[in-house]
């Protein structure tokens, strides 16, 4: 039995890639990791009910903010499985009491949960990162030298914290500072475009980085493409891919577009419905030849990390930005 893991998966796209992955392959098992055992339960009764799938479904207690539920879950599997074949880093929320905190789910998480279960994953094993249209619009709307290093698999993780990350939450989460300092102060970084995507109005004006809890998710998932291409790197026995799944009704996309006050039909090029990108998921975990450092769009197809690509354009042919 091959043995995937899917983090945050009690509802929406995790919820759907379990379901795709078991109506793929029946020598799978596939673990719910959950950050509410209970609703873990209550999702694998009704995956069970819908697909009559006993003993091939288990909730796993994970919550990917916390190292030590991480180590405990990493733990359990390797004793209870030995090893893994995939692992889905979907766990994520856009806006949370902090920036800092946004980026503990959408980043530091997934790079805490692929720390853990690398070692168990087997050679020729997957990992696929979820990741958002907003990562790549967030470097379209860079420098054309902020595009090219966000987007090259030759730069270092390291680089892409010391120069973007560490120096926004420093400024986005610094309780000395009032919004339009810190505004100010985060246009000015480097690796930040002057105004965040998607186009926010606050009081009828363009918001700035304002409202740059937002903006740390997008940043977030810019990071989550780079380690991406990172680990993919420094483990060429995995293969590892990031999948940026569109559009789709869930509760994260609904709570996030009521708050900056825009509707899901206003992304109708990238819209539709989360199965849609599940069964891609479930392609990057099973199917042979997928190969590793890439990131791949909602139809399944190549797209670039440094512009968006949606479903029906051309796929991606590697071309990095020129910066010449
Ligand atoms: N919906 C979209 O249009 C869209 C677009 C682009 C990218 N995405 C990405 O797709 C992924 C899934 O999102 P979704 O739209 O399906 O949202 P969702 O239905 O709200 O699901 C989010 C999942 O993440 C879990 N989670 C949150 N914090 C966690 C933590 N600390 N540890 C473990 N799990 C945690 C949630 O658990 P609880 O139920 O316990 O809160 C839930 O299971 C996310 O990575 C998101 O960024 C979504």
């Amino acid at each position: 039995m091959r043995v995937i893991l899917v983090t945050g998966a009690n509802k929406g796209l995790g919820l759907a890639v379990a379901r795709a992955v078991l109506v793929a392959a029946p020598d799978t098992v596939v673990l719910l990791g959950c950050r509410d055992l209970v609703r873990g339960e209550v999702a694998v009764h009704q995956l069970e009910t819908e697909l009559g799938c006993q003993d091939r479904l288990l909730a796993l207690q994970l919550d990917v903010t916390s190292q030590e539920s991480v180590a405990a879950a990493a733990d359990w599997t390797r004793k209870r499985f030995t090893s893994l074949a995939g692992l889905v880093n979907n766990a994520g929320a856009t806006y949370l009491e902090s920036a800092r905190a946004v980026m503990e789910v959408n980043y530091f998480g997934a790079a805490r949960v692929c720390e853990a279960f690398i070692p168990l994953l087997e050679d020729a094993g997957r990992i696929v990162n979820i990741s958002s249209f907003g990562a790549q619009s967030h470097v379209e709307n860079c420098s054309k030298a902020a595009q090219r290093l966000l987007s090259d698999p030759a730069t270092p993780l390291e680089e892409v914290e010391a120069r973007l990350l560490w120096p926004f939450l420093e400024i986005a989460d610094n309780p000395d500072l009032d919004r339009q300092a810190k505004a100010t102060g985060i246009a000015r970084l480097d690796l930040v475009p002057p105004i965040p995507y998607p186009p926010i109005e606050v009081d009828g004006q363009p918001a700035d980085w304002k409202e740059y809890i937002y903006g740390a998710y997008s940043l977030a998932k810019v990071c989550l493409n780079c380690l991406t291409l990172n680990l993919a790197k420094k483990y060429p026995r995995i293969g590892i891919n990031a999948c940026e799944p569109g559009v789709f009704k869930s509760d994260l996309s609904l709570s996030t577009l009521d708050k900056i006050g825009l509707k899901l039909e206003d992304f109708q090029d990238k819209l539709g419905p989360a199965a849609t990108p599940s069964v891609v998921v479930a392609r990057l975990l099973l199917e042979a030849g997928i190969g590793s450092g890439n990131l791949f769009g909602s139809d399944g197809l190549r797209s670039p990390l440094y512009r968006t690509r949606n479903p029906g354009e051309p796929e991606y042919d590697g071309t990095l930005p020129s910066i010449f």
